[in-house]
């Protein structure tokens, strides 16, 4: 890593954020670091997504917040924003692909948007980008002839497309099997480890938290922001909330399995 490589990729202060007269969160603070595997969890509606819509710039925080490499993107102006929104990757909770255009289309979509590319270099990157999620060949597919799992897959291809330090990630599992759920964990393991992606995954599924997070924070409903902060076994153990403890109950079995899966496994996508 180089020296000035910065510690903090994304602060979020005293975020507040709804939607109309809705206070969804309040006084939402924390950081992300470099390369991190930072998990948002909690409880259906508690405003997970909505945090990450924040995040991302769909919606206008009402108070505080975001910046990305030490740089307001909250009060950044067009130019600005911009050259932030290049930095980061996103995959929305239904992967939403364009249903018209085939995977190389989709992919290809955001270099066309933001570089100067020729067709042949966004032809090659493409193909590249396919290939890092295990897609070499579905070029000319169309969304509706994927699995849940590829669809995924190429979504993420697509949020790789600018290679982006940052990538933003809701649901990761959502309606996929446990075999093609635990698959997806390893791509995003692979992602990380080889292209020192810092990544938010907004996720309730255990098994993943427990597989990949770094560290999670957790959000609450009632309370209406961060209930709890730290690495997942951690919280699991010594956390003084109960409905910490709670959500991230796990049986002895399951752990053992996710303990084996969490170690390291031999890269096989191209860098
Ligand atoms: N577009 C919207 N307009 C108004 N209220 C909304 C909107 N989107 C979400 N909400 C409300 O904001 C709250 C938080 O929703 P959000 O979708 O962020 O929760 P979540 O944690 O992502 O839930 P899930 O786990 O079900 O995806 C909920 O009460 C929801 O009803
Ligand atoms: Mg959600």
């Amino acid at each position: 890593m180089k020296n000035d490589t910065p510690t903090t990729v994304i602060e979020v202060k005293n975020l507040a954020c709804g939607y109309g007269e809705t206070v969804v969160l309040q006084k939402v603070s924390f950081s992300v670091h470099p390369q991190e595997l930072l998990f948002v969890i909690g409880g259906s509606g508690c405003g997970k997504s909505t945090l990450l819509r924040c995040m991302i710039g769909l919606l206008k925080p009402v108070h505080g917040d975001v910046a990305y490499f030490g740089k307001s993107f909250t009060a950044a102006d067009t130019v600005q924003r911009r050259d932030i929104l290049k930095t980061f990757g996103v995959l929305y909770q239904n992967s939403a692909l364009w249903s018209s255009m085939t995977l190389a289309e989709n992919v290809s979509l955001p270099l066309e948007e933001h570089t100067s590319l020729t067709r042949e270099d966004r032809r090659e990157i493409t193909a590249l980008k396919l290939a890092q999620v295990g897609l070499s060949g579905s070029e000319e597919l169309y969304p509706s002839e994927l699995s849940g799992g590829m669809k995924k897959r190429a979504a993420l291809a697509r949020a790789l497309a600018l290679d982006p330090a940052i990538v933003f990630f809701d649901e990761p599992s959502t309606g996929l099997d446990p075999i093609t759920s635990r698959e997806m964990d390893e791509l995003i393991l692979q992602v990380r480890d080889t292209l020192g992606t810092t990544m938010v995954i907004v996720s309730h599924q255990l098994s993943s938290i427990f597989r990949l997070a770094d560290r999670v924070i957790m959000l609450d409903r009632e309370s209406k922001g961060i209930i709890a902060e730290g690495a997942p076994r951690d919280l699991a153990a010594k956390s003084t909330n109960p409905r910490v403890r709670e959500f991230l109950k796990q049986d002895e079995e399951f752990s053992k399995q996710t303990n084996h899966a969490s170690a390291k496994k031999p890269v096989s996508i191209s860098k």
